[in-house]
C-alpha cells in the first residue's frame, strides 16, 4: 500500500483565501499529528524527557508514547490512536507546547473524507488550527520567504522554545535556512546581538534560562511576596528521638526502609495539627476565606538534580511512622529521577522543609500559597545546656522555624502549635502514641 495523496494549491487573485483539495484517494491510513493536550494546572509547555516509541512502531491506544517535565511535575502521555509511528517531532530535552503536535501517527484504515471534512474546516477556520499541522499540509512551494500564507514563520520547534524563553518574535529574527526558514545559528545570532555581546564582556558570565522546576519555584516564591508572614523559631532537645530512631532503623532498613528523623517530625505536624487545625488550611484570597482541609497532605520541600520540588505525602494522620517513612522514600526515588508525577505534587496542605541535611540552623521559611503555614528545621546539633542544680549537660537539639500567613493566623497559635510539635518530637513514645 502506497500513500498517493496529492494536494493542489488553488489562490484565489481577489483574496487572500486559499483551499487545498485531495486529487487522489488515500489508500493508506491518515496521518494524523497527536497533539499535546491540556495537562492541567495551568501548564503550558513541557520538556520531553523520554520516548517510549521511534518512527515505525506499532502503537495502540493508551500505549506509552513518552514522558514530559512540565515545572510542576512529569507526566505520561499515552496514544489515542492505533496505528504506525511516522514522526517524532521532539527531540529529548526539546520544550513541547501544549496544542501542537508531538508524534504524527498513521491510523489503521481511514476513510479520505475524513481529511477532506479536516481540509474544509481548516479552511474556514485557518487561525484554530496549530502551525504544525499547516506545514504537514501546506505543498512546499506555499512557502514564501519564511512565512507561510497564513503569515507564520518556518522554524523548529527547538527554535521556537529557544524565542519563547527569551521572548523573541520570530519574525524579528533575519532566516537564512531554506525557503527562509529561521535556523538555530539565526537565533543565536540574534540573541547575541541583543545582549550585546554581554556574554563576552562579562569574560565568563552565561546566560542560563530557568526552567522546569525552577519555573514553579519562581511563580510560587513572587506570590509569596504578597504574603505577610509571622515567623517564630524553638528549640527542641531530640536526645530521646535520636536514641528512639537509633533503636528500630537496623531492622527496618533489612526491610528496605530508610528511616530518617523526617517520619517522625511530619508525624508530630499531623499530631500537632489535629489540635490546630486553622493550620491545615488553604486560604482563598478572593472570597477571604480559609479552607480547613480534613487530609493532612504534608508537603516536603525535597532538594533534586533539577532543584527544588515540593511533593507531598497524603494522608498522613491515618499514617504511621513507618507507612510515613514508605511514602517519603518512594518520593525521594522518584525526585532523584525528576519523575514525580503531579499527583504526588499537587494536592498539599501543610509544608515541612528539613535543610539540616545540608546545614543551618534557623530560618525564614516561605510559605506556599494556597497553604497557611510551613516549617523548617535545621541541622541537630549536640551543645551543651544547664541541667539539674546548675549541672551542664550534652543535648541534642534541633532548631525549628515557623511561618504563618499573617492575615488569616496569629501568633499566639502558632506559638501554641509548635510547642505541641515540640512535645512530641522529644518524647517520641508519645507520638507514636499519639498522646
Ligand atoms: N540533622 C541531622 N541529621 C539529619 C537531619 C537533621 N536535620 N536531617 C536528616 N539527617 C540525616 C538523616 O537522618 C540521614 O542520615 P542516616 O542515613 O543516618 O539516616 C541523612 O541525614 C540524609 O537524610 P536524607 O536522605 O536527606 O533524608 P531525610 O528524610 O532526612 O530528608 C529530604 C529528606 C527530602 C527533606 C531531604 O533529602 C532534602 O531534600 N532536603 C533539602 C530540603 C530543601 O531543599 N529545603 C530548602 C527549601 S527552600
Amino acid at each position: 500500500m502506497h500513500r498517493a495523496a496529492r494536494y493542489a494549491f488553488l489562490q484565489s487573485t481577489s483574496t487572500k483565501s486559499c483551499r487545498f483539495l485531495i486529487l487522489s484517494s488515500f489508500r493508506q491510513g491518515k496521518i494524523v499529528p497527536y497533539k499535546l493536550t491540556d495537562i492541567g494546572e495551568g501548564i503550558r509547555e513541557v520538556t520531553v524527557k523520554e520516548w517510549f516509541v521511534k518512527p515505525g512502531d506499532k502503537v495502540s491506544q493508551f500505549d506509552n508514547i513518552c514522558e514530559v517535565q512540565s515545572d510542576k511535575a512529569s507526566v505520561t502521555i499515552t496514544s489515542r490512536y492505533d496505528g504506525l509511528v511516522k514522526v517524532l517531532h521532539y527531540k529529548i530535552d526539546d520544550v513541547a507546547l501544549v496544542g501542537n503536535p508531538l508524534v504524527d501517527i498513521e491510523l489503521e484504515e481511514q476513510l479520505d473524507n475524513e481529511i477532506s471534512q479536516e481540509e474544509n474546516a481548516q479552511e474556514r477556520h485557518p487561525q484554530e488550527k496549530p502551525e504544525m499541522d499547516r506545514a504537514s499540509i501546506f505543498p512546499k512551494d506555499v512557502v514564501m520567504s519564511g512565512e507561510n500564507l497564513l503569515g507564520k514563520v518556518l522554524a523548529t520547534p527547538a527554535v521556537r522554545r529557544i524565542a519563547l524563553e527569551n521572548n523573541i518574535n520570530l519574525k524579528d529574527v533575519t532566516p537564512t535556512g531554506r525557503d527562509g526558514r529561521v535556523l538555530k545559528e539565526d537565533i543565536l545570532a540574534h540573541l547575541k546581538g541583543r545582549f550585546g555581546n554581554a556574554e563576552e564582556e562579562k569574560d565568563s558570565g552565561k546566560v542560563a534560562p530557568v526552567k522546569e522546576y525552577a519555573k514553579h519555584m519562581w511563580k510560587t516564591m513572587t506570590k509569596a511576596l504578597s504574603i505577610p508572614h509571622f515567623t517564630y523559631s524553638d528549640d527542641c532537645d531530640v536526645t530521646k528521638l535520636m536514641l528512639f530512631r537509633e533503636e528500630i532503623k537496623g531492622a527496618l532498613k533489612r526491610e528496605g526502609i530508610s528511616l530518617t528523623y523526617m517520619p517522625f517530625f511530619v508525624k508530630a505536624a499531623s499530631n500537632a495539627l489535629e489540635k490546630f487545625p486553622h493550620l491545615n488550611a488553604w486560604l482563598d484570597e478572593e472570597s477571604q476565606s480559609v479552607k480547613m482541609v480534613e487530609q493532612h497532605n504534608i508537603s516536603i520541600a525535597m532538594d533534586t538534580p533539577e532543584g527544588l520540588v515540593v511533593p507531598n505525602i497524603k494522608n498522613v494522620q491515618n499514617l504511621s511512622i513507618v507507612e510515613i517513612a514508605r511514602e517519603l522514600n518512594r518520593l525521594q526515588q522518584l525526585g532523584k529521577k525528576c519523575s514525580l508525577p503531579l499527583s504526588d505534587i499537587t494536592g498539599g496542605t501543610f509544608c515541612l522543609s528539613n535543610i539540616g541535611t545540608i546545614g543551618g540552623t534557623y530560618m525564614k521559611p516561605v510559605i506556599l500559597s494556597p497553604q497557611v503555614a510551613i516549617g523548617a528545621v535545621g541541622k541537630i546539633q549536640k551543645l551543651p545546656r544547664f541541667g539539674e542544680r546548675d549541672s551542664v549537660i550534652a543535648v541534642n537539639l534541633l532548631s525549628v522555624s515557623w511561618s504563618a500567613d499573617h492575615r488569616v493566623v496569629d501568633g499566639v497559635t502558632v506559638a501554641k502549635f509548635s510547642n505541641k510539635w515540640k512535645h512530641y518530637v522529644e518524647n517520641p513514645l508519645l507520638l507514636a502514641l499519639g498522646i
